[in-house]
């Protein structure tokens, strides 16, 4: 099984990305949260500090990009393969209101006329500018009702696209609903590109049963699963125990990394506390501690919380739901 790290926005940037491939080597490929170039604005300071070389050293990285305008996405992946990406994304799963109501993200995927109008002219633009970047898509299965993927399909099995990443969930389902596997498995029969599936597999026992559900997919993109337990792909492939010590470190290396970007313990804090959202997940009885985090408010007040949890800490079944 191949393993791929999906995009977060606000989690997977690329000082959790470098952290991470230095710690767990072993993930296929990553994303960039999505990106969002203006018409006229282009990218900003933050995007692309998010696809710059430097930042991403020996990285494997797909940049994913969210537009529903062709040419906005050509620009992009002109930038993009200057730089030397050989893959871009198209976030066609993002079912926030705001990008929604705009036609973007899984909003694209009420307007099936409008995408195949978009792969039209995205792959006459490709032709015509001589870039060979390829384009991949990460797919909900519609908007409402699952099957609105077979539709989909159809327009995604028109066009040369590298890779479907098929998350198998509808927008009105956000990101509580089980995932949908029966309609997932529909889809893949009816899809002519290479599938990645994405959704639910937050422990060891999610993966192995899903290998034995769906034996033919070979690639998964590891979600909230990989921010909760950042060694799940390792555990998985290698059947490793959790390593605490690995954990601190990944962790120091993250937080330092926040602090060299940004200004003031305010904002460090507030990307270090969404992380802890994720990773107390796995570590039952920890409420206490995730309360003590929130309500920090000064960097060193925080990392004595943190160390005095590391010298405890007991991992053990993975328990979201006490957390929510
Ligand atoms: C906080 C958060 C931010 C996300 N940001 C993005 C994003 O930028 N681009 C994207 O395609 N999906 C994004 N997603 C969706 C995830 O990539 C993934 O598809 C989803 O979490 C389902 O996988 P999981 O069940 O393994 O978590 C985000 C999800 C969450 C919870």
């Amino acid at each position: 099984m191949y393993f791929y790290a999906a995009p977060m926005e606000g989690i997977t940037g690329y000082i959790w990305r470098n952290a991470h491939h230095h710690y767990y080597p072993g993930i296929v490929k990553y994303y960039t949260p999505f990106l969002s170039p203006g018409k006229k604005k282009g990218w900003t300071s933050r995007e692309k500090a998010e696809i710059l070389p430097d930042h991403n050293h020996r990285i494997p990285l797909v940049p994913q990009v969210l537009t529903n305008s062709a040419e906005a996405m050509i620009c992009s992946a002109e930038l993009l393969h200057d730089l030397g990406y050989r893959e871009v994304n198209l976030n066609l799963g993002c079912p926030s209101g705001t990008v929604v109501s705009k036609g973007k993200g899984s909003g694209f995927l009420k307007d099936p006329d409008k995408l195949k109008a978009f792969f039209d002219k995205f792959f006459e633009y490709r032709l015509q500018r001589n870039i060979t970047i390829e384009l991949s898509v990460k797919t909900r299965l519609g908007m409402e009702d699952p099957e609105e993927i077979l539709t989909l399909m159809k327009i995604y099995n028109q066009f040369p696209l590298s890779e479907i990443v098929l998350h198998a969930r509808v927008q009105k389902d956000l990101y509580k609903k089980p995932a949908r596997r029966d309609i997932f498995r529909q889809a893949l029969r009816a899809c002519r590109h290479p599938v990645c599936y994405n959704g639910d597999i937050f422990t060891l026992e999610d993966e192995s049963r899903f290998e034995k559900e769906i034996p033919e997919v070979t690639r998964i993109m590891l979600g909230r699963g990989i921010i909760a337990n950042p060694q799940l792909q390792e555990m998985i492939v290698n059947g490793t125990d959790r390593d605490m010590g690995r954990l601190k470190m990944f962790h120091d290396e993250i937080c330092t990394g926040y602090e060299n970007i940004m200004s003031g313990d305010r904002n460090v804090l507030f990307k270090m506390k969404e992380l802890w959202s994720y990773l107390l997940w796995e570590f039952p009885g920890s409420e206490k501690t995730g309360r003590r985090i929130k309500k920090c408010t000064r960097l060193s007040e925080y990392k004595m919380i943190v160390d005095q949890w590391f010298s405890e800490a007991q991992p053990g079944r993975n328990c979201r739901e006490d957390f929510d």
